[in-house]
């Protein structure tokens, strides 16, 4: 039943005329409910808190205290412990099961990162889509995603699970996510409600350091940060994340500015906020509150609605902070009231529970394994393509050798941030080339090398199966010389390599961006054997690929491409589909250039911007938005409907792309603006437009895109808010950021 907002204000009147503040606590508490395999529960290296976290909870579910949970991703499960919301709250109220559906549940798509290349909203809301339907399928009704967080610093471990480094693309791919999470509204059948993260300005960790703080200027904050964060909201996203760090020196979550004048007020929020896990408590490490009363006090009157605690939560003390006045009940109510409200919509009240047979029955939907490999398909970015060595033609190859420590490794191809998954299910790159080959190609295979290795576990290794091994009785020197033999007797060499999944996510950020363990010298050899040698790149950050783009012939990066990975990557290299995915992050030389993005802004000696290091180009390595096809496409006729319009005028500006090649295949256009003089110096190049065309052999498409005032308005830090100047204004459209065909227009005032 669908109730309309008149029916949902009178249920919980109802029901906050009925609530203790302890009842009241308990609705905007979160906890993790950890299902840890058995030998997990006795390692002491997690911590007590860990360990007893299960029996905490169900102390708390018993007597009423709990709001929502995390975590739990099984049915039975589900359903038990929702049994124990349900009667041991005296109104009977539901808890809401959230978890990180970051990039699929059973259906592993490919990771964030990668889905951003595809620059394909329609694609991007196809996926979390089904990552809606299998979630809510076992009884999850929240994913704590998209993360929205613009990344510039590829250090930072988190970059992975964004959209890269830019705003426009950034709120395209956040917008589309949100609407796959939750289709129309909030309680569409087989969706879940969408919770953007992390707010605000988490991507920005000084040094890349993940949970660092981050000191952001303003120009920043409201032009590159805070508009995806817009998108996901004016795309009705139902709840939104604060982030850990102090920004600006003000911890997130206890950031009044933050949580309310920007969020509510600027941003237009009316959902409900969750604390990052234990960030309510943590205010007081960041030395900001004295205690957890005072955490939690100050965090509600910030603007913070619900805390996320593994135990013990800084709420708990509510009551006692509203006895003692630091809030009152009418800030406690409306909190609690933004919860409910989210329940209701939902439907959890008439129906709490979750059907575990249909659960079983949506996991296993042939449906979402398509639209998973067609993801990786369309994700892949080709690097490089010297020779037209790619597409392989099968029919051509008498034996092909596959190799490199990630070539068969089920765990890595679906990249990190994945719990639920079933490894049998996966396709590696050897699985999918064997596959597509049959027994018609020798297909060899060797991993050349052993697993590389953090300097510390990683935060997700407790959960088991995360931490790579080398299999029993793993020779590196022998492996590392037969991996060279296959090379040499094959026509053709795949060397698959890049970071293990466990290198990259949360609390994995790097201070170097080089290919972790033996990985290059491996490739190095496989070159010199002679063979035609092909790199498939499996990333969630730019590497340091130097060396590779000046001499491997073929670079296909596919990211972690998920649970179809492997077959998606097969028809690639055969041809049997065309890469089109295009990079959403400048991608720099070397770890010295870090941060490096398109968007700078003109400054003194701009003539001079190449030779910014006396001992490195400035230039990047590859472009934002580069990526190559097996198609060739070349752009003519750009034109501007009019020469000058006034301030709130659109330009319409239009191109055209022409397939020059005999294969048929996609091209991303874009649109590139520059404003030459104004209130504020202006970035020399900004995404305006994009669109991903699919252009047929031999034929053309005209492209069109719409430069209006809300293409050419930006916040400006020297009259503290939006301005529109009038200004010539640059425009190129083209296939990368550095796009030659241009045009002018004016804007007058
Ligand atoms: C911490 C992460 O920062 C956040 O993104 C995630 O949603 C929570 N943990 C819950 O897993």
């Amino acid at each position: 039943m669908t109730l309309d907002d008149e029916a949902i204000r009178t249920r919980i009147d109802g029901l906050l005329a009925e609530m203790t503040p302890e009842e009241k606590a308990g609705q905007l508490t979160q906890f993790f409910f950890f299902t840890l395999p058995p030998e997990a529960e006795d390692n002491p290296a997690l911590g007590l808190e860990v360990a007893a976290q299960p029996r905490a909870v169900e102390a708390a579910l018993a007597r009423g205290g709990v709001g929502s949970l995390l975590f739990v991703t099984d049915p039975a499960q589900i359903n038990r412990l929702q049994r124990a919301a349900v009667e041991g709250s005296r109104h009977g109220i539901p808890a809401l099961f959230g978890f990180d559906v970051v990039h699929g549940l059973r259906t592993v798509l490919p990771v964030p990162i990668a889905m951003a290349a595809s620059w394909d909203p329609a694609l991007i809301e196809a996926g979390q889509a089904v990552a809606a339907a299998e979630a809510r399928a076992v009884g999850i009704h929240w994913a704590f995603a998209p993360m929205v967080d613009i990344a510039r610093d590829p250090r930072w471990g988190r970059i992975v699970e964004g959209a890269g480094e830019d705003p426009f693309l950034g709120s395209a791919v956040a917008a589309a996510q949100v609407r796959g999470f939750q289709g129309e509204r909030i309680g569409a059948p087989g969706r879940i409600v969408a919770g953007p993260k992390h707010f605000a300005g988490y991507g920005y960790a000084l040094g890349g350091r993940d949970y660092d703080e981050v000191s952001l200027g303003d120009a920043d904050l409201w032009n590159v940060v805070l508009p995806p964060f817009k998108a996901a909201i004016d795309a009705g996203a139902g709840t939104v994340m604060t982030a850990y760090m102090a920004l600006n020196g003000i911890p997130a979550t206890g950031n009044r500015w933050l949580l309310t004048d920007v969020l509510r007020e600027a941003l237009g929020f009316d959902g409900f906020t969750v604390s990052d896990a234990n960030a309510t408590r943590n205010l007081t490490t960041h030395g900001f509150a004295p205690d957890l009363r005072s955490a939690a006090s100050r965090a509600l009157d910030a603007g913070l609605d619900m805390e996320m605690a593994i135990t013990d939560p800084a709420f708990d003390h509510l009551p006692a902070a509203l006895e003692a006045g630091e809030i009152d009940e009418t800030q406690l109510d409306t909190a609690v009231r933004r919860v409910l409200e989210v329940k209701l919509r939902l439907g959890l009240f008439d129906d709490p529970y979750v059907d575990e047979d249909r659960a079983r029955v949506v996991l296993a939907d042939p449906a979402h394994r398509e639209v998973a490999r067609e993801a990786a398909r369309r994700a892949a970015v080709l690097l490089r393509n010297e020779g037209g060595l790619l597409p392989l033609d099968a029919a051509d190859l008498g034996s092909v050798a596959v190799l490199g420590p990630l070539a068969d490794s089920a765990r890595d191809t679906i990249g990190p941030w994945v719990f639920d998954f079933e490894l049998a299910e996966t396709v590696t790159v050897l699985d999918g080339i064997r596959d597509r080959l049959g027994d018609a190609v020798r297909v060899d295979s060797a991993r050349g090398i052993p697993v590389g290795r953090r300097t510390f576990p990683s935060m997700f290794d407790m959960f088991g199966g995360n931490a790579p091994e080398d299999p029993e009785g793993f020779e590196p020197e022998a492996e590392f010389t037969r991996a060279i033999r296959l090379a040499t007797d094959a026509d053709v060499a795949v060397v698959v390599l890049g970071e293990w999944q466990n290198m990259i996510g949360e609390a994995a950020s790097r201070s170097s961006l080089d290919l972790p363990g033996r990985q290059l010298e491996l490739l190095q050899a496989v070159v010199a054997t002679g063979t035609p040698t092909v790199l498939v790149v499996m990333n969630g950050r730019p590497l340091d690929l130097r060396w590779a783009a000046a001499h491997v012939p073929a670079v296909l990066d596919v990211w972690y491409p998920g649970s179809q990975g492997g077959a998606a990557v097969a028809d690639l290299l055969f041809g049997d589909a065309v890469p089109g995915g295009k990079l959403p992050f400048t991608w720099p030389r070397s770890v010295g250039q870090v941060p490096i993005v398109y968007s700078n802004l003109t400054s003194h000696e701009p003539e001079n911007l190449g030779r910014r290091y006396w001992d490195e180009a400035s230039t990047p390595l590859f472009p934002f938005g580069h990526g190559l096809s097996y198609a060739r496409f070349s752009y003519a006729d750009l034109a501007v409907d009019t020469d000058t319009v006034a301030l709130d005028g659109v330009v319409t500006v239009t191109a055209t792309v022409r397939n020059e090649s005999n294969h048929d295949g996609d091209e991303v256009v874009q649109l590139y603006l520059h404003q030459r003089t104004g209130t504020a110096s202006r970035p020399v190049r900004e995404l305006k437009g994009f669109e991903r065309v699919m252009v047929a052999a031999g034929e053309e498409r005209r492209v069109s895109f719409r430069v209006g005032p809300d293409e050419r308005r930006y916040w400006n830090a020297g009259v503290r808010g939006y301005v529109l100047d009038p200004s010539v204004f640059d425009v190129w459209v083209g296939t990368d950021s550095t796009a030659p065909l241009g045009t002018t227009f004016t804007v007058t005032p």
